[in-house]
């Protein structure tokens, strides 16, 4: 906390009551933790129960709400935002941030792995906004979600993510202009990589884990680093924001140059014909 610079106005935060998704590890724990040093009540969900302990453990004497949930699964939300609203009497900010990725060719890949991604990346933020957003709505807040530069370029190997980061932010951006006239801001911020547990979550073709990173997650982001950026970018209102110049020129790329973007990003992917798994 101590080494992060946060813009001026940071009080915007105090005495808030905010809920992220998938708060127990990577972007999501960092979102939380700071969250907490800036005044807000938070609550957070995410499958594991141990991790959710621990985090707990972690912050014994802050406003910290954790509820084991799958928000792939409806009933899971409602009960998630059910119990923030009656500890905490209301929420002013959502930050969608629990997400699953995958590496697979699609003609390899299950139709499992698909599902899963699309539970957790859409339909998770969908269910968790629908049953926020009327206290939301009440307190003029803020709609976030975690996405990623998949959201703007087709990855290869990742296809069921791009799939699932597009549906999250066509689904926002349309939101977004349906709230514009309520004081409620929308937005959807989109990380470069970011050191975390995700590569190694990530589903394969037979829609487990694959418990190791192709990359060199040192060289990464790392997740303090993003979650001040998101918090610094809602305290500014902001649309949007991409966080790294890489993504900004491969958005950039994509829209100009199409073709050269699809060879491009192929190169990127690919070792010797092979998916880089
Ligand atoms: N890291 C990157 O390079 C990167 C880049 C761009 C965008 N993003 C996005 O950033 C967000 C956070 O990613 P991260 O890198 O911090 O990942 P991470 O380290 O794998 O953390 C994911 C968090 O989400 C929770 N989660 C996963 N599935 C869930 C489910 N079904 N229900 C509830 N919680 C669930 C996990 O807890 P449990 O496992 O206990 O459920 C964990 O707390 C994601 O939306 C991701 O797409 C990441």
């Amino acid at each position: 906390m101590s080494s992060l610079s946060f813009n001026k106005n940071m009080d915007y935060f105090k005495g808030k009551i905010a809920v992220v998704t998938g708060g127990s590890e990577g972007i999501g724990k960092a979102l939380v933790e700071q969250l907490l040093g800036l005044g807000c009540r938070v609550s957070t969900c995410g499958r594991s129960a141990d991790k959710l302990y621990d985090l707990q453990v972690l912050h014994p004497d802050k406003p910290l709400n954790t509820f084991v949930a799958d928000v792939g699964h409806e009933n899971d939300c409602v009960q998630f935002i059910k119990s923030t609203l009656k500890i905490y009497g209301g929420i002013d900010l959502i930050i969608n941030n629990a997400g699953v990725s995958m590496r697979g060719l699609f003609n390899d890949t299950k139709v499992e792995t698909f599902q899963h991604l699309m539970n957790v990346n859409f339909w998770g933020a969908l269910y968790c906004t629908k049953y926020a957003l009327p206290s939301i709505l009440e307190r003029r807040g803020d709609v976030v979600g975690v996405s990623s530069i998949a959201g703007y370029r087709g990855l290869p190997g990742r296809s069921g993510y791009s799939a699932s980061k597009y549906a999250l932010q066509g689904w926002l951006e349309a939101l977004r202009t349906e709230l514009l006239h309520t004081g409620v801001n929308v937005m959807w911020v989109c990380p470069g990589f970011t050191a975390s547990n995700i590569r190694f979550a990530a589903l394969n073709t037979e829609a487990k884990q694959q418990g190791a990173s192709p990359m060199e997650e040192g060289k990464m982001m790392t997740a303090d680093e993003v979650a001040q950026n998101i918090l610094n970018a809602i305290a500014k209102r902001k649309r949007t924001l991409i966080m790294t110049g890489q993504g900004k020129l491969t958005v950039w790329m994509n829209r100009i140059f199409g073709g050269i973007t699809d060879k491009l990003v192929h190169r990127f992917y690919f070792k010797n014909g092979e998916l880089v798994k």
